[in-house]
């Protein structure tokens, strides 16, 4: 993907949608619900967007919604491109790069994952403080320096200031947040059980299939990130895993996620 081809699916995207947006957030599987609360103005089809992969997954409904949200101008992933679809990393990280040129100062992440710290239960939601990333890189290749350096610096990668106001925001509402590391996964397969040990051992307590190749992306070009993980499901607990399952426990967790992003971003 070259500079060139981000602008202009960005300045394609702009016209369209005709809306500034200060804030990018990229929603989940089983958690689009958030995109019921915003107030509208425009949304634009991934199938309509010269440049954009097309989603591919049940649950993943694939469109670009612009409006208002607690206040401020969003634009809103509702459902996302993951590396077990055949994108490339590159592919997965370039709607990230497209809204940073539509003008976003910051990015709101979330995913659906297993919980492999052995205290967090289902439905539990967890702000990411770090990941392990064990995607391939999708800086990998040449670097675009109008986007950000070749070796970007990943210490503090979630923002720590938006940390401290995702937990006084969750004091105020009385949500409980988990805090922890995220593990990116290439997926399709859901862990063996010697795989969820192993992701606990090396410091992990969350595991999905996303999120890490687009935050890299982001943090390459310096905005600041929020992510909150939903646990779906307990991997340790030897209980099978299924797609059904995460969705239906993602969207009950979701409710709280979306109060919690909405109150986050009146205060931003
Ligand atoms: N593993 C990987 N990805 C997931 C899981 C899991 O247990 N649950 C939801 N997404």
């Amino acid at each position: 993907m070259t500079l060139e081809q981000i602008r202009q699916t960005a300045s394609y995207v702009h016209d369209k949608a005709g809306f500034e947006p200060e804030i990018g957030i990229i929603l989940g599987t089983g958690l689009g619900g958030l995109a019921d609360e915003i107030d509208i103005h425009s949304s634009i089809e991934y199938s309509d967007i010269p440049g954009f992969p097309v989603s591919t997954v049940e649950g993943h409904k694939g469109r670009l919604i612009f409006g208002i949200l607690g206040g401020k101008k969003v634009v809103a992933m509702q459902g996302r491109f993951h590396y077990y679809e055949g994108y490339t990393p590159q592919q997965v990280a370039f709607p990230v790069r497209v809204m940073k040129f539509l003008g976003i100062k910051y990015l709101f992440v979330s995913n659906a994952s297993g919980g492999v710290n052995p205290s967090f239960r289902t439905g539990d939601l967890m702000v990411i403080t770090d990941h392990i990333n064990l995607i391939p890189n999708p800086l990998v290749g040449p670097n675009i320096p109008e986007l950000g350096p070749r070796f970007p610096d990943m210490n503090d990668c979630y923002d720590p200031q938006l940390i401290a106001l995702a937990d006084r925001t969750a004091t105020r509402l009385g949500i409980k947040l988990q805090h922890g590391c995220y593990v990116g996964g290439t997926g399709p397969t859901f862990e063996t059980q010697k795989e969820y040990g192993y992701f606990k051992a090396i410091g992990g307590d969350t595991v999905g299939m996303s999120t890490t190749p687009e935050v890299i992306a982001a943090r390459h070009m310096g905005i600041p990130v929020f992510g909150v993980s939903v646990i779906t499901n307990v991997g340790l607990s030897g209980e099978k895993s299924t797609h059904e399952e995460v969705q239906v426990e993602g969207a009950k967790a979701a409710v709280r996620m979306t109060s919690l992003f909405i109150e986050m971003i009146k205060e931003m």
